[in-house]
């Protein structure tokens, strides 16, 4: 808070309780047990004989009021809330959260134990396991990968027998800790639209399927293997090290049709899976791990 703004709340919140004082003890020139000879009035009349009487407050009452004084005065001294000023029990509403987490992080950590030492592989058969990763996966992973961690467009597909940056225990534990930036250049510049015609249509190919037009196929290999292999692997399967996918399987994360294709081809693609590890902590991601570890069938031979 500015000085201006400091003092704007110390004097407003003074000025209330000074206000609150006055006003109780100014309406009370009247004790109560006063003796007077008959009612006592204001001395105000109406319509002729409609006189105000000046009771007394009665003292319950009074003492109520100038009960919630003195807890207003007492909550600004142990908590915030006079201007800056911050309290002299140190509260505040981080404190409080990290306190409640950090309660919690204990209770996690102790419920979590039982799965410390463990392997993933074994990990990803222990139903208790995959019972709280899974919850773990629907709070944290599934607005990206999906529920069912199938994945969307640009968002892999966590059930595809050929992940991307590997699929050994290790390799998950890294991508889920570390996160993973996955980066494919645009090659419309280098390659022409002729030349990604082609090397899509061998791309196309790659995969099993007749490529659209088949007489490009063989330049577009020529241009792949100059160009793609470095990454994509001679081969076209792949290199885990570079999360560059394997292009000969049926999974495809931007979309297999060659429109597709050349979109990825042409203008490059770049994606980034977010670090967890602090987020969540080794027993969470080692949990995690193994359940996707448990959705990824082994890679086809
Ligand atoms: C903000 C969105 C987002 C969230 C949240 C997210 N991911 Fe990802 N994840 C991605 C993207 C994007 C990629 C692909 C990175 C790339 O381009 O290679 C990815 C990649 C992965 C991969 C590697 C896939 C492969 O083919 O190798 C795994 C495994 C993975 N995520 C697991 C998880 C888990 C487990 C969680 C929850 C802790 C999670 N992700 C949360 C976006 C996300
Ligand atoms: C510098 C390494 C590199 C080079 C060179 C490279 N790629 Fe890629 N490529 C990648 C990476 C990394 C991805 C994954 C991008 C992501 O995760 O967002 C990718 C993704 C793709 C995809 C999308 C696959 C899918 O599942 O949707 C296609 C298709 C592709 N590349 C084709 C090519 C072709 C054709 C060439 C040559 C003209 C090429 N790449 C050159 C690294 C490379």
């Amino acid at each position: 808070m500015s000085g201006f703004w400091n003092w704007w709340v110390v004097l407003l919140v003074a000025a209330n309780i000074v206000f609150a004082v006055w006003l109780l003890l100014s309406t009370t020139s009247t004790k109560p047990g006063d003796q007077h000879a008959g009612p006592e009035t204001t001395g105000h009349t109406w319509d002729g004989d409609l006189r105000e009487y000046n009771n007394p407050l009665p003292r319950w009452w009074l003492g109520l009021f100038y009960l919630t004084v003195v807890f207003a005065v007492g909550y600004l001294v142990l908590y915030p809330g006079f201007g800056n000023y911050s309290g002299t029990l140190g509260w505040t509403q981080i404190r409080q959260w990290q306190a409640q987490r950090d309660e919690a992080n204990v209770v996690a950590a102790r419920e979590f134990a039982r799965f410390d030492g463990k392997s993933i592989e074994a990990l990803a058969t222990d139903p208790a396991a995959i019972r709280i990763a899974k919850n773990l996966f629907a709070n944290n992973c599934a607005m990206c990968h999906g529920s069912d961690a199938r994945g969307a467009k640009g968002f892999p597909n966590l059930t595809s027998p050929n992940l991307t940056w590997g699929r050994t225990p290790e390799a998950i534990v890294t991508t889920i800790s570390g996160g993973r930036q996955g980066v494919m250049p645009a090659w419309a510049a280098v390659l022409g639209a002729d030349g990604v015609e082609a090397v899509a249509n061998y791309v196309y190919s790659l995969s099993g399927r007749a490529a659209p037009a088949p007489a490009l196929v063989s330049a577009g290999k020529e241009k792949f293997d100059t160009l793609c292999a470095a990454c994509h692997g001679a081969d076209g399967r792949g290199t885990v090290a570079l999360g560059a996918p394997n292009l000969t399987d049926a999974y495809w994360i931007y979309g297999g049709t060659l429109a597709a294709i050349k979109e990825t081809v042409s203008n490059g693609r770049s994606n980034r899976m977010p670090a967890h590890l602090e987020l969540l902590g080794e027993q969470r991601v080692r949990l995690l791990a193994a359940y996707v570890y448990s959705l990824t069938p082994a890679a086809a031979p």
